[in-house]
């Protein structure tokens, strides 16, 4: 008998974090011979997906589960984890980890294969490699991510443009179609809307525009800090061009779901998000419905290159669990190539399967997972293998010089410098 009921706030669970008020617990209401409880993000449909899978899963079980509804923020979610599991309490077996976390979290997690020997095989190599730290299989991938550039459509034709391959055509587009459609009455039309909050997201969103000038990963695979380049320059400074212009000042603060509450009423009409945007901006109740295009994002000039930001989620373990064997159980059926089959088809979350890549019903419901393979094969990651248990203060560090410089209190260089040393000085020279 399981119960996954999500309800009612738990404080203590939040330690008095102020950033974690919004932690929620599902209530255990009935005694069972066993009890599991598994952390789960919020964003778009994420916590609706994961209990239909618990619920799958525990149907002929004598199971509680508890389901911990997360916060939207990757930043925020990594606190809230770091608090519980320096307790070392069992609050949450099961744990949402995000893929640049592996390193971070890897001394309370268990190895996945000492619970079961199969675990981990027939997903893409590299993201098992991603979660494996010194040899442990910590996490297994659930979804993965890169980021895409999601238009309008009906606009762009509307006003004769093609979707954009360069960021200067995505610019021009983007401004030309706002200036006209405002003259015609349509004042609450953006151009452009991504995540410029001062969080993860925005780590992610920067290194896709240095990635695509060719300015590198901010640290190199040999440990090198190699962020104070003049194409790192060049693209922030681009970035920092649309603040006030085609992206509303309020981008400061944006992550997914507000720049996707922006787009999907009809507010904007370019948007960088992740796949999951897609079938909610094709969902019923959409006012985009059938206008929505996705294509990769664009270049840094014709000399750049095509690129995304390599995300995702995998389900890890935690070594403070009671029930390690029935936590793995359940980790594995909910990234079994059964579930991520659903789940990419009703809700546009890419799996980590390379066979349903050609797998017709899951590129039906998502074209774009074709079209743009290269786009998800070839992401650009984050430099979270290299800098290990460093990688939140790297991250940290350099979505804050970021957002200043996006908020206009440093110009890009200078604010690259003074990042640079400070990258170095953590990275004690390279050895990290
Ligand atoms: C998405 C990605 C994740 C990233 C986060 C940043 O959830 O999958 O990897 O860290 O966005 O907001």
């Amino acid at each position: 008998m399981v119960r996954t009921t999500i309800a009612r706030t738990l404080a203590t669970l939040a330690l008095g974090a102020g950033s974690l008020m919004g932690v929620q617990l599902a209530a255990t209401q009935s005694a069972s011979a066993q009890a599991l409880s598994i952390s789960c993000g919020a964003v778009g449909v994420e916590l609706e997906l994961c209990k239909a899978g618990v619920e799958a899963w525990s149907k002929d079980k004598d199971v509680e589960v508890e389901i911990v509804s997360t916060p939207n923020s990757s930043t925020e979610r990594l606190a809230l984890y770091q608090q519980i599991l320096a307790a070392q309490g069992d609050d949450i077996d099961i744990l949402q980890i995000d893929v640049v976390w592996p390193g971070v979290l890897a001394p309370h997690l268990v190895d996945m294969r000492a619970h079961n020997a199969d675990a981990g095989t027939g997903h893409f190599e590299a993201l098992i490699d991603n979660n494996t730290v010194d040899g442990k299989l910590l996490a297994l991938p659930w979804w993965t991510d890169a980021g895409v550039l999601y238009y309008r459509a009906d606009l762009l034709e509307k006003y004769g443009f093609e979707p954009p391959t360069t960021w200067a055509q995505m610019t021009d587009a983007a401004k030309t179609i706002m200036e006209k459609e405002r003259a015609a009455g349509d004042d609450d039309l953006w151009g452009y809307v991504w995540q410029g909050k001062s969080y993860e997201g925005l780590t992610c969103d920067a290194l896709e525009w240095v990635d695509s000038y060719g300015g590198g990963a901010i640290v190199n695979a040999e440990g090198e800090v190699t962020i104070n380049n003049p194409k790192a320059v060049e693209a922030l400074e681009m970035a920092a061009s649309w603040v006030g212009d085609i992206t509303p000042q309020g981008v400061l603060n944006y992550d997914e779901e507000a720049s996707r509450g922006v787009f999907q009423s009809g507010n904007a009409v370019f948007m960088r998000n992740w796949p999951y945007a897609w079938a909610l901006a094709q969902g019923d109740d959409s006012p985009i419905k059938g206008k929505v295009g996705v294509v990769a994002l664009p270049k840094g000039g014709e000399d750049g290159g095509h690129t995304g930001t390599l995300g995702g989620w995998n389900l890890a373990v935690s070594k403070y669990s009671k029930n390690p064997d029935l936590a793995v159980d359940l980790a594995l059926f909910l990234t079994s190539q059964a579930q991520q089959k659903q789940r990419a088809i009703s809700s546009s979350y890419n799996p980590t399967y390379p066979e349903l890549y050609a797998d017709a019903a899951v590129l039906e419901a998502n074209p774009f997972f074709g079209t743009l393979e290269e786009t998800f094969t070839n992401a650009v990651a984050r430099p979270s293998a290299v800098v290990g248990d460093k990688y939140n203060r790297v991250s940290s560090q350099f979505w804050s010089a970021v957002h200043g410089v996006l908020a206009g209190q440093q110009e890009a260089g200078p604010a690259l410098a003074g990042l640079e040393s400070s990258l170095t000085r953590l990275g004690r020279r390279g050895r990290w």
